[in-house]
């Protein structure tokens, strides 16, 4: 009843819906009605009463819940289903419960808050309540074991287009991961395989994005969307797109595979011509970086003039 009287809300945006056509919608009493009004408010749905005209949405928690995420959210698969928590330890342990208890394709676990957010290299993701996007979506692509980083390359890509999108701020991949903001850290992802011999199982996609997370609460080299804008951003309109950008780039992935992709994703990798250091199989290599090839590996041209190709790895811009 609730998701009807707020579509119905929703749908008549900037205008007053009456009584019985809100209760005609959700198929109660007028009385009922009004009782569903105030258990929104309380909820934090801003609902104006007028007498003879009816209700007007005014304003919407600042919650990503599965209801808000939902709303008009045309998408093929990322999205479909969405978990929502106020507070876990980690969306990637959710996710990886669902996966292996048959979760769909495109499925997403989204939280509030994290207290054992993960990073790569066993870091922390720092996940305060409220102020940032931290989810994982559950794949399934038919896929070799060696092509699943090709889909954290199509992933910082939706990431980067949703947050151009938004802010009109152009944040910058750096292989094969991490997204920033004048040189910060804003973004990273994190995926996790499932897999037996050459089979892919699932993957675990994880995203963390810091949207509205003051500068007291990030991690040294990190900044957030508020910190380089000046002002608060819209976290649950920022998702909507982030998941339509998923399922894009997703969707692009199947059919054709990352060769699509590649073009966007070096499009935001102003990295590419800049000095790095690489660890590569345990030594560090100095050098430029390139390009990358088909596969997705960043190619790095060493001092020494030979092309390295590094599939996995921390790449440190030195200038
Ligand atoms: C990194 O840059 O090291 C990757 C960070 C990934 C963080 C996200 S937040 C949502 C999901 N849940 C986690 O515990 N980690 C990922």
């Amino acid at each position: 009843m609730e998701e009807a009287i707020l579509n119905a809300l929703r749908s008549r945006k900037e205008e007053f819906v009456s009584g019985e056509e809100l209760s005609r919608a959700a198929g109660v009493s007028r009385t009922a009605i009004w009782k569903e009004i105030e258990k929104l408010r309380a909820e934090g749905y801003k609902i104006i009463a007028q007498p003879h005209s009816g209700y007007r949405l005014a304003g919407i928690p600042d919650r990503l819940t599965a209801q808000e995420l939902t709303w008009n959210l045309r998408t093929k698969r990322i999205g479909k289903r969405i978990h929502a928590y106020a507070e876990t330890d980690s969306t990637m342990d959710i996710a990886h419960r669902l996966a292996a208890a048959g979760e769909p394709d495109g499925s997403v676990v989204v939280a509030e808050a994290q207290g054992k957010g993960r990073g790569r290299m066993g870091r922390a993701w720092v996940s305060p309540k409220g102020k940032g996007i931290y989810l994982s979506v559950i794949l399934r692509p038919e896929l070799q074991i060696q092509a699943t980083p090709q889909l954290t390359l199509a992933a910082a890509v939706a990431v980067a287009e949703a947050v151009a999108a938004e802010t009109g701020l152009k944040p910058e991949i750096k292989w094969p991961n991490d997204l920033l903001i004048g040189g910060k850290k804003i973004c990273g992802i994190l995926t996790e395989l499932n897999a037996e011999l050459n089979r892919v199982n699932y993957v675990v996609a994880g995203i963390g994005l810091n949207v509205n997370t003051p500068g007291d609460k990030l991690p040294a080299h990190g900044t957030s969307l508020s910190e380089e804008l000046g002002s608060k951003v819209d976290r649950i309109s920022l998702a909507r797109v982030l998941l339509a950008q998923l399922d894009r780039v997703y969707d692009l992935y199947l059919k054709e595979g990352i060769t699509p992709l590649l073009d966007s994703w070096r499009r935001y990798a102003d990295f590419l011509g800049r000095r790095v250091r690489v660890a590569l199989d345990g030594r560090m290599v100095d050098g430029q970086a390139v390009d990358l090839d088909p596969a997705g590996a960043l190619l790095v041209r060493t001092d020494t003039g030979l092309i390295e190709s590094v599939s996995a790895g921390e790449v440190l811009i030195v200038r």
